[in-house]
Parts: C-alpha cells; structure tokens; sequence
C-alpha cells in the first residue's frame, strides 16, 4: 500500500516537474502599455526594442491605445462596464507579465496611462503579476516614484530588476528611430534577464 502511495507520489512530482519544466520553456505572453500620449513616441520605440530583444522568450503585444479608452467612471467600474475596458482588462488579465512603459508628464504619469490604471483599481488583475516598470523620459524620478506606487497599491509582483528608470531618453535614439545608446542596451538585456526570471517564479509558486 506505502509503496504503490510512493511510487504515485513520485510520477506527479515527476510529471509536475516536466509540466514546469515546459512552462519554463514556453514564450511568455507579455501585454506592453505604452503610456505615451504621442504618435511618434521614445517610449513605443523602447517597447519595440524589448520585443526585438526578448522574441526567443517574449511573445510581446504592444498596446498603445491608452487615448481611445473612455474617461473612468466609478458608476461603470463594476456593472455596464464598457467595452473597451472589458477588453483592456482581459489583455492584463490573461498575460504571463506586463510591460508599463510611459513618459513623465508635469511630474506625473500621462493622464492616460492614469485613467487606464483607474479603471483597474476595482479588479484584482493586476495582484501578484508579473510587471516591467520602466520611465523614460527626459528626467522622469516624480513620475516614476508614482508608478511604482500605484503598481504596490494594486498588489503588482516587480522588483527593483523590474524597474527601470531611462532619463534623457530623446536623446539614446537616433533621426531613424535606432537605439544608439549601449548602456540603455544593456539596462534592457537586464530588464529582460530579470523579468523573465520573475515570471518563472510566478509559474513555480502557483503550481506549489
Ligand atoms: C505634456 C508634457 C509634459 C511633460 N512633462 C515632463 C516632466 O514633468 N518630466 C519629464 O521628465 N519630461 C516631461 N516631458 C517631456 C517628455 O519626457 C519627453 O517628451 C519624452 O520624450 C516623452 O516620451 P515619448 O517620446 O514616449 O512621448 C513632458 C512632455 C509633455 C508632452
């Protein structure tokens, strides 16, 4: 009986530690907000290199339609809850990781990437997942204080790896939209390493 018990415990660690092993192996799905209210915007051009950089881990969706979402309303958060925002939340929802890449503006967050964090304060989407904060901005330390404030307050899992902050970043770009800085590069290689490694520690905790 102990024996047959035994053996049964063995193939599920067995057959978990494969599950996980594969888990490991698969892209991540990675939702990227862009908090950018421009068309022709640092911030999209950074995501588009991360996605370039991390496409053997990443499959990364860029989501940068933060200015079509309506205005929040409290009344709407809960029931009749419009669509754009049923979708918005299902995209964070379903992903293995979040990207949240934005400018500073006036000290804070654009009041895009704000009213779209707004409209998620009544969920639980964003608890214990994974997430990539970075500011890149011309000097950006008020505004990203204030993302990652509102990041804990909705009980998102980043670390100080996760975190990035980018100043002068007009500037690492040249005229045709090329990342010519090597050490913006490298903080990206970095980001990437850390975030991945933070979603593989999702997986694990969630399957023990
Ligand atoms: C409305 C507005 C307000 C801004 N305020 C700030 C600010 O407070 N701090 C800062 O570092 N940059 C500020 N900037 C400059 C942005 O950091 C810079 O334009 C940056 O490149 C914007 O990112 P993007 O190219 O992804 O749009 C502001 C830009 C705009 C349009």
């Amino acid at each position: 009986m102990s024996i047959s018990i035994r053996c049964c415990t063995f193939v599920i660690q067995g057959t978990c530690k494969a599950y996980l092993q594969q888990l490991m192996r698969d892209k991540k799905n990675i939702f990227a907000i862009v908090g950018s209210a421009s068309s022709n915007s640092a911030n999209q051009k950074l995501v588009e290199k991360i996605a370039d950089l991390s496409s053997k881990n990443f499959n990364l969706t860029i989501y940068n339609r933060l200015k079509f979402l309506p205005h929040f309303d409290p009344d709407l958060s809960i029931g009749n809850v419009p669509k754009e925002i049923v979708e918005f939340r299902q995209n964070i929802e379903s992903a293995d990781g979040i990207i949240i890449c934005t400018p500073e503006y006036v000290f804070s967050m654009p009041s895009g990437l704000k009213n779209a964090l707004e409209w998620c304060i009544a969920t639980t989407i964003f608890s214990n997942k994974p997430c990539g904060l970075i500011t890149a901005s011309a000097s950006g330390e008020k505004g990203h204080e204030m993302l990652q404030l509102i990041m804990k307050t909705v009980m998102a899992n980043y670390t100080d790896k996760t975190s990035l902050l980018i100043q002068g970043i007009k500037g690492k770009f040249d005229r045709e939209g090329k990342l010519i800085d090597t050490e913006v590069k490298n903080k990206l290689e970095n980001f990437i390493d850390a975030f991945t490694k933070l979603i593989n520690e999702n997986d694990t905790k969630s399957l023990s």
